[in-house]
């Protein structure tokens, strides 16, 4: 019979990678949490307007890799290629507004993307986000953006920061009709992908990573020229607060970010070390997103980091938990192993019972193969095997052992 694969840019995370995956995103959660976001569980499917109406209509994710598809009842619908637009409908939807206050949401979970797959780049991928509802105060993207560097450094991930930016959305309409016509003269040096780009997304022009681009561009007109005082005094003062926090950071404004909803502030958290796929982090202000998808006017921002790009990164995880293995001697004492198994769960050991019926040395091997740090044996007297130093140790009863095995494993944490 011919064997089925898993589907291109899909992955299987297991092993090694699944802890990891854990690991990176329970230091999320933990520091989520420590800034008072609250979990939000968003659907993965969506009606196909909400993204076309947020990301843009014009951008590479709503043109050319959404997975769209019509559902049974005949709805257009979308697996979410990210999570900023879902949160955006459920605040709304939900009226999370009437709470007062302000709102601050931490999302998991997969995004779907129709991407070239390589390195770092997926098909399916997942994201850590979180967003804040109603602030306008640049302290709150200052706060955001150390709150991004704070799971960074706890993951021993090392990143540049690069922020810009965009100013309102009138004049940044301003910006790339005088964009636009610069492009217009400069087009035949463009990239295909660019040229098309002109007419429905000129400020994609200016991250593209195509030398000749960037050398056709070299000189356009800079968007900081175009922006207004208010917004020039808020990136001012975003800048002041993450020096204060002791954030590094440098401005490129070129910085465009690949989503059109974006207003004033706009960041990344960039590595050399994975490749072309270096972006590990980023997001920005939406200031008039929640209006444009029929809410209240609310200012609004958040980011999105890629769980598999962070992985990717995470070179050291703290020492998993040592397993100690429990092994009937024959199988006369099978309900009796069975037994000392839960009572080492209890104290809270990680145990593995020796499932597999046969002889004791099989049984060894498969203890062996699981890593076991102890072997208990269990037979008319329990016996302790330390799997490190070889020295084995016999036992009036099997409480006795339990706690001798636990002071040890306490003893090895330290
Ligand atoms: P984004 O830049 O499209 O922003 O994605 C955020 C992060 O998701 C990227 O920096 C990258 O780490 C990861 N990522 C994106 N695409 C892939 C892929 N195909 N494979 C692996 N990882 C990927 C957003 O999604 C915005 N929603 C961020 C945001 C939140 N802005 C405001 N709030």
């Amino acid at each position: 019979m011919s064997q089925i694969k898993r589907v291109r840019g899909f992955q299987d995370i297991y092993g090694e990678n699944a802890r990891k995956y854990r690991y990176v995103v329970d230091t999320a959660r933990n520091i989520f949490e420590k800034y008072n976001f609250e979990e939000i569980i968003l659907p993965f499917v969506e009606d196909v307007s909400l993204f076309v109406r947020s990301v843009g209509e014009e951008t590479d994710i709503v043109q050319k890799e959404m997975y769209v598809f019509e559902d049974r009842g005949g709805r257009k619908v979308a697996l979410r290629p990210e999570g900023t637009a879902s949160a955006v409908r459920a605040y709304i939807e939900e009226k999370l507004y009437a709470k007062g206050g302000y709102q601050k949401l931490f999302y998991e979970g997969a995004m779907f993307r129709y991407e070239r797959p390589q390195a770092g780049r997926y098909r399916q991928f997942h994201q850590i986000g979180a967003e804040i509802f109603g602030v306008d105060s640049p302290v709150a993207d200052a706060e955001l953006i150390k709150m991004v560097q704070d799971i960074l450094d706890s993951l021993g991930i090392q990143t540049r920061l690069e922020i810009n930016t965009l100013g309102d959305f009138e004049s940044r309409k301003r910006y790339m009709e005088v964009l636009r016509q610069f492009l217009k003269g400069v087009e035949d040096s463009l990239c295909e992908d660019c040229r098309k780009r002109i007419e429905r997304n000129p400020l994609r022009v200016l991250d593209c990573k195509v030398e000749g681009c960037r050398q056709a561009t070299a000189d356009a007109p800079v968007l900081m020229d175009f922006i207004s005082e208010k917004s020039l005094e808020r990136f001012e003062r975003l800048k002041e607060y993450l020096t204060g926090l002791g954030v590094d950071f440098t401005v490129n404004p070129r910085l465009v970010r690949g989503l059109d909803y974006y207003t004033d502030t706009v960041f990344e958290f960039i590595t050399d070390k994975i490749g072309a796929q270096g972006t590990v982090a980023a997001g920005g202000r939406y200031d008039t997103l929640v209006k444009q998808l029929g809410g209240p006017d609310t200012p609004a921002l958040g980011f999105a980091a890629g769980i598999e790009r962070l992985m990717l990164l995470v070179e050291t995880m703290p020492e998993d938990q040592p397993l100690v293995s429990v092994i009937p001697v024959v199988s006369e004492f099978n309900i009796q192993a069975l037994k000392a198994a839960q009572f080492l769960r209890k104290e809270g050991i990680k145990t593995e019972l020796i499932l597999k019926e046969g002889s004791l040395k099989s049984k060894m091997k498969v203890a062996n193969k699981f890593g076991s740090r102890f072997v208990v044996f269990v037979s008319e007297k329990p016996e302790l095997k330390d799997m490190e130093s070889g020295e084995q140790e016999l036992f009036e009863n099997i409480q006795d052992l339990i706690e001798v095995v636990s002071g040890k494993l306490k003893g090895a944490l330290g």
